[in-house]
């Protein structure tokens, strides 16, 4: 279990649609003709047209391309890659789902998709192989199909140093208390499940949740400020108190104040350690 590192639990999976998935999972064939990395298992016409056409995802490939996936592509998709700030929902991306081992996500990159840092033309084909890997285990998560999913224990932890770091180095009681806005939490969710409300509180970047509020500042006009719709190098939209849509090109001058209510849940996911995690968890669980 511990081969997925400190952020273990990011295998842990998002509970969610299946149904629209595995429709949309099934196979078509890679416009580039690439016999494929691994060689999918199973035979016959029937079977391949099944669950045998998967990308078989691997584990080590997926932890570097988590890696990869922090430094380039979170910000605007999300921790989950559900989407974010900016970046669509790539679990259910047709791009991801028809890909296998690279095959859909290469391309789709190599055509210069924007990125936090590298350009993504310039990613090498073990970079895309491994961001491949890491996007088809948060597919297989959210499908509840992963074996971690169904093994993991996660009530392994120490309350007690979990409370400590909640009150110390976890910086937790910044924003909760368990007896304010995390009281009675434990008997609220299973164990799991509330694992994966801490590490992923926002339930659907974008659809449910605590919006994201951005404040547009233009040279010589009024502050607006509102929900956060999108946000690229060139644009800003948002929807302000009114409900009305507002969009501004991001020239020279134009000021844009961000407020994600969840950057303090999405930067722990790069420092969280699996004691940290068990701990934590082990703690809110004794949260009745
Ligand atoms: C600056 C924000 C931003 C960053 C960073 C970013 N993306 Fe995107 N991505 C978007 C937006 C916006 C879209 C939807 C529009 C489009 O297709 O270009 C998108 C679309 C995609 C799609 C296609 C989804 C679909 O099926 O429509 C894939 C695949 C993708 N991104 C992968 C990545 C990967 C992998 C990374 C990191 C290497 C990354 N993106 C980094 C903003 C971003
Ligand atoms: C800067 C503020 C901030 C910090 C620091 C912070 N959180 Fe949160 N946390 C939030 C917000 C905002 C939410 C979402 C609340 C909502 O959507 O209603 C949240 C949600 C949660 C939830 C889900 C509660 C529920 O009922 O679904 C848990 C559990 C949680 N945080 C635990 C933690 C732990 C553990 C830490 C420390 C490791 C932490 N938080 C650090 C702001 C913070």
């Amino acid at each position: 279990m511990r081969k997925f590192g400190k952020n273990c639990a990011l295998a842990t999976g998002m509970l969610a649609l299946t149904a629209t998935l595995s429709l949309a999972q099934a196979p078509v064939a890679s416009p580039t003709g690439k016999p494929p990395r691994k060689a999918p298992t199973g035979g016959g016409l029937l079977a391949q047209a099944g669950s045998a056409d998967k990308h078989i995802v691997d584990a080590d490939a997926a932890e570097r391309g988590k890696k990869t996936y922090i430094q380039e592509c979170i910000t605007c998709h999300g921790p989950t890659a559900r989407g974010g700030q900016g970046g669509s929902d790539l679990v259910r991306s047709l791009v991801v789902l028809h890909d296998r081992y690279g095959s859909e996500i290469g391309p789709f990159l190599k055509k210069g998709h924007q990125t936090q840092g590298s350009p993504a033309a310039r990613f090498s084909q073990d970079k895309i192989e491994d961001l491949a890997d890491f996007l088809h285990l948060k597919v297989g998560d959210t499908l509840r199909t992963s074996p971690l999913f169904r093994s993991q224990n996660v009530l392994i932890g120490d309350a007690k140093a979990g409370q400590a770091w909640f009150n110390g180095e976890g910086k937790c009681s910044q924003c909760h208390s368990p007896a304010g806005n995390l009281k009675g939490v434990g008997g609220k969710y299973e164990a799991i499940d509330l694992q994966q409300r801490f590490l992923f509180p926002k339930p659907n970047f974008g659809r449910g949740g605590k919006p994201t509020v951005v404040t547009v500042t233009p040279a010589t006009a009024p502050a607006v400020t509102g929900n956060l719709v999108q946000m690229d190098d060139f644009n800003v939209s948002l929807r302000d108190a009114d409900g009305e849509y507002r969009s501004f090109a991001r020239v020279a001058g134009l000021k844009v104040k961000v407020d994600d209510p969840y950057a303090a849940h999405i930067e722990l996911l790069d420092r969280i350690t699996d004691k940290n995690m068990h701990d934590i968890t082990a703690y809110l669980e004794t949260l009745k």
